[in-house]
């Protein structure tokens, strides 16, 4: 049984009841007070203050464009592209091959550079593909995706259009805000798009296995891991998680990165710390047992989340600007990989990252002990981290200078300009595989900007507002990496492994 699924069908005491079982669960990442807050759809279910929410996000759902095709209201106040199509009208375009993007309308703008490498993660795209480089995708193949693994929902894009089949529900407004990220990509980049069908999976863990049917049916998701073959997208939280008051990412980098130009490394609480929802995975509770309570000072601060507290108060201390006031952060994961990555790796923190499993789109740039200090799971982590905070205090420099390459990476190569190159050059691959010209199915509707803000009030339609894109002024995408070569994946396999056995041994010594 799908959980996302059962969200909408069951009580909310069914709910809490039938949550262990869970499988794949879904976690929600809170803004309160830090970035390391997790709290999962059991917990969501256990307190009356929260059902606003959950009835909040099922209305949501219920209004979504896709299931709303009719026009909204006009949208005066956003600028379109050309001034001669309604916010909504598609580009003009287009035949299987996307053409060259048009010239910048204003002729006072200077040209754009010259198109840059994207940064290395982009390299990646190729892995993820790599399931079907040999045989391409058949319509068979995305078909048995939409039947065999309970997905939500299905987006073609057709001459520009975007068109989404829902086959299930996504908890709060994930699959809405994906939606929208992908509707702006389109107006980012008129007659660049190609044609696309994609089967999309919204829940926190990927689900197909490696290993299982070759090729494998194609699927698209938050996050992958080395066991699954799941192709990892930019999740919603790009857009804003309005539910949690998580601004778009793109206003909400440059609030951390002043927060971090107001509190150096030197003047923050020399210690570890995290605050969320301890009750999602054993590491969690691995974790609790580091705090400074126990019996040992492992230079960890721990904290458990109250987030009925959280939601009543409206998200006063929720500001993830404001939250970077330790010198050390430790990222931990819940059911599956967690939004709140970012959030901590901007910090200007060493980031502790324990044991991640899974990974989202961009981690696989990251290096231990170049942008992080690699955590164990397991018994092993208090020891650990009071290892990696009393390394850093006593050798300050490297550890801002650690630091200082995770902030780096967060705001220079994940600015919203690589967020839609990296989906535009993923999806123009994924296209390039394709052995049938998508067509728009049956059960499809087509999603607009207009049939998307219909009826939103709120966060929902702020966050919109902010994130909707104006013109085609992305200018060019960078230039894709070519694939890895089969010694520079090992290479790079071995340089990671290598880093962490390093400090393992070291931290004997
Ligand atoms: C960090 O901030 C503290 C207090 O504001 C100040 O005394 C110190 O000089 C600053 N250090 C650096 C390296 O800027
Ligand atoms: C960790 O210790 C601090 C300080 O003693 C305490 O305030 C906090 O509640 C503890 N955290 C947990 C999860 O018990
Ligand atoms: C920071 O990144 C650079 C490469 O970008 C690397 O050479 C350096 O070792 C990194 N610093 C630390 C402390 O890992
Ligand atoms: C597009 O224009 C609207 C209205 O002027 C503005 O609020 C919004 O921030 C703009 N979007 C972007 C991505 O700049």
């Amino acid at each position: 049984m799908e959980p996302a699924a059962k969200i909408g069908r069951l009580t909310r005491s069914s709910l809490a009841a039938s949550c262990p079982a869970m499988n794949g669960g879904v976690v929600v990442f809170f803004a309160a007070v830090v970035a390391g807050a997790l709290v999962s759809a059991c917990w969501m279910s256990a307190g009356a203050r929260v059902t606003s929410i959950t009835s909040v996000a099922t209305r949501a759902i219920a209004q979504n464009g896709a299931a709303s095709p009719e026009r909204g209201p006009t949208l005066p106040r956003l600028a379109d592209p050309d001034t001669n199509r309604t916010p909504s009208a598609p580009p003009p375009r287009q035949q299987t091959q996307p053409a060259p993007a048009p010239e910048p309308a204003a002729a006072a703008t200077p040209p754009p550079p010259p198109p840059s490498s994207c940064p290395v993660y982009f390299r990646w795209i190729h892995e993820d593909l790599r399931p079907w480089r040999a045989t391409g995708i058949t319509r068979e193949a995305a078909d048995g995706a939409a039947h065999r693994y309970g997905p939500k929902f299905r987006v073609t894009v057709v001459a520009g259009r975007l068109y989404v089949a829902r086959y299930g529900r996504c908890f709060q407004t994930r699959d809405v805000f994906t939606m929208w990220g992908i509707l702006q990509l389109l107006r980012r980049h008129p007659g660049r798009v190609p044609d696309i069908d994609l089967v999309f999976d919204c829940q926190d863990t990927p689900v197909v296995n490696a290993g299982g049917h070759t090729p494998p049916p194609p699927m698209f998701g938050y996050c992958g891991s080395e066991s699954t073959v799941d192709i990892a997208f930019p999740d919603w939280s790009f857009w804003g998680w309005p539910e949690l008051n998580i601004k778009p990412w793109e206003a909400l980098r440059g609030e951390i990165a002043e927060g971090n130009a107001a509190v150096n490394w030197t003047s923050r609480a020399p210690y570890a710390y995290w605050k969320g929802n301890p009750t999602v995975g054993a590491d969690r509770r691995n974790l609790l047992r580091c705090n400074a309570s126990g019996k040992r000072n492992w230079n960890a601060r721990i904290y458990a989340q109250d987030w009925r507290n959280e939601v009543r108060e409206g998200f006063r201390e929720s500001d993830l600007a404001k939250q970077c006031t330790h010198r050390y952060k430790i990222y931990i994961e819940g059911r599956g990989w967690s939004v709140s990555e970012k959030y901590i790796l901007a910090c200007d923190s060493v980031a502790l990252m324990v044991r991640p499993r899974y990974h989202d789109f961009f981690s696989r740039g990251l290096m231990p002990m170049q942008h992080y200090w690699p955590i164990p799971g397991g018994r092993a982590m208090c020891r650990s981290i009071k290892f990696a905070v009393d390394w850093g205090n006593a050798h300050a420099d490297k550890a801002q200078e650690m630091a200082g390459n995770a902030t780096r990476f967060m705001q220079e190569d994940l600015t919203m300009d690589r967020v839609y190159d990296y989906m535009l050059h993923l999806l123009t691959e994924y296209a390039k595989l394709l052995k049938y010209k998508p067509t728009v199915p049956d059960t499809a509707v087509e999603v607009t900007v207009e049939s998307m803000m219909h009826g939103r009030r709120g966060r929902e339609r702020q966050f919109m507002v902010d994130t909707v894109v104006n013109g085609s002024g992305g200018g060019e995408p960078c230039e894709l990496p070519t694939p890895f070569s089969s010694e520079e994946l090992e290479t790079l396999r071995r340089r990671q492994a290598d880093a962490v056995k390093h400090v393992e041994t070291w931290e004997k010594q």
